[in-house]
């Protein structure tokens, strides 16, 4: 029932595996929603605690925010347990987008020194990059990452030409956990302990792995790791952490000036004025929607559903797929060429096929074509690839 937990039901779905009604969630049921991985969605029971929590506040601000500091410190531990994180090396950030952010303020770049980014790299990432470069006469280095046109790269190759791509000048490496546009894993492990080996420093962009994939962030090591928990981990928005190694952790300088200056990583990063805190103490909340379900039986039957609707609108429009990793919940197919390889395109053929189907698809440009990236979460059923599928190819001919 709606607010009362998540409890897997059978049908419409790969068996043995959790299916959630829609209704679960407070999604348009008339609609397709297979784009989740932009936004995500909140189930019922994580949005009606998280109300519960502005309500409180609402009664009592003072009290509210005497206490806040606590309770927002019991969430980061119970969120880093989650992750396999050490809970002095997290803290909550709004979102991966501030999370790139702190960590590029907290390296001390000088001119000449070189930031490796990649051509999946996501576009706020990139510009925080940039940014971050031209204030310190550092120069940016985009790695292109092998198969370019077809997605037909192995995690290997992909490391070997960022590893490749490292120069005496390299300071510090941006690369994704899961690449936004493309939908692929990364091999992070690889990656942290090859740019620590070459006394890199590594920034990962995680935005799509808290509840997309198992984490041990103390084990993967990374100087900074930034994820969100809006997307797949069923948080409230905007929630997102920022991993950070013990060697770092008294040099993270925060964007805004925090009150919380003195007490250092992670206070001075959270506490920024008065803000609503609610959606970190609601974050939790989303968590246990995998105690329910089970983490492994959610990432193995979203990984089915994705695979099963990528073969779904493949045969009915004969788009072709780009390779994709099987343990992910994200695939992408390759659209036609020039349909959609830039911003403003994308944009009118997603809102054309909303229209038209009723369908949110993540059409993502690209050079030379556009792509079509499908996600498939909990609420998800083959019918919602149907759709898509049947409508798509009078759209695109
Ligand atoms: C790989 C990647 N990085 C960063 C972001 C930015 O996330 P946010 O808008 O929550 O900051 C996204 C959003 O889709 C993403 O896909």
């Amino acid at each position: 029932m709606p607010g009362e937990g998540l409890a897997s039901c059978g049908g419409g779905g790969p068996v043995n595996v959790p299916v959630v009604n829609i209704d679960d969630f407070s999604l348009d049921p008339s609609v397709a929603h297979l784009n989740h991985g932009s936004f995500g969605a909140v189930p019922h029971r994580v949005r009606v605690a998280q109300n519960e929590l502005r309500l409180e506040l609402e009664r009592n601000p003072d009290v509210f925010f005497a206490t806040v500091m606590d309770r927002v410190a019991k969430a980061r531990n119970e969120v880093a347990a989650f992750l396999g994180a050490e809970p002095d090396g997290l803290a909550f950030v709004s979102n991966v987008t501030e999370g790139v952010a702190v960590a590029l303020n907290s390296v001390p770049l000088a001119p000449g020194d070189q930031i490796l980014i990649s051509d999946h790299t996501y576009g706020a990432v990139e510009i925080a990059v940039r940014r971050a470069a031209e204030r310190a006469g550092a120069e940016v280095v985009m790695v292109t990452l092998p198969g370019q046109a077809d997605g037909e790269w192995s995690g290997d190759e992909a490391a070997d030409a960022f590893l490749g791509s490292v120069t005496p000048r390299t300071k510090v490496a941006v690369f994704d956990h899961i690449t936004s546009n493309t939908a692929r894993l990364l091999p992070a492990r690889r990656l942290v302990d090859g740019f620590r080996a070459l006394g890199v420093v590594t920034i990962v962009d995680a935005a799509h792995a808290p509840g997309m994939l198992e984490l041990d962030l103390s084990e993967l090591g990374a100087d900074f790791w930034t994820g969100n928990l809006h997307k797949w981990a069923f948080g409230p928005r905007p929630s997102g952490v920022l991993a950070v190694a013990p060697a770092w952790r008294d040099r993270v300088e925060p964007l805004i000036p925090s009150f919380y200056q003195e007490a250092g990583f992670p206070k001075s990063v959270e506490f920024q004025g008065t803000r609503d805190y609610t959606a970190w103490l609601a974050a939790p909340h989303g968590l246990r929607v995998f105690d329910d379900l089970g983490l492994h039986a959610v990432q193995a039957r979203n990984a089915e559903l994705v695979a099963r609707g990528r073969s779904i609108v493949a045969g009915a429009t004969g788009l072709r797929p780009w390779r994709s990793d099987p343990e992910l919940a994200m695939c992408v197919l390759r659209l036609p060429d020039g349909v959609a390889e830039t911003q403003p395109r994308a944009e009118a053929l997603s809102a054309e096929i909303y229209r038209k189907l009723g369908c949110r698809a993540g059409i993502k440009p690209w050079p030379g074509a556009g792509l079509l990236r499908l996600s498939a979460q909990v609420y998800n059923r083959e019918q919602d690839y149907e759709r898509l599928a049947t409508g798509l190819r009078g759209i695109l001919t």
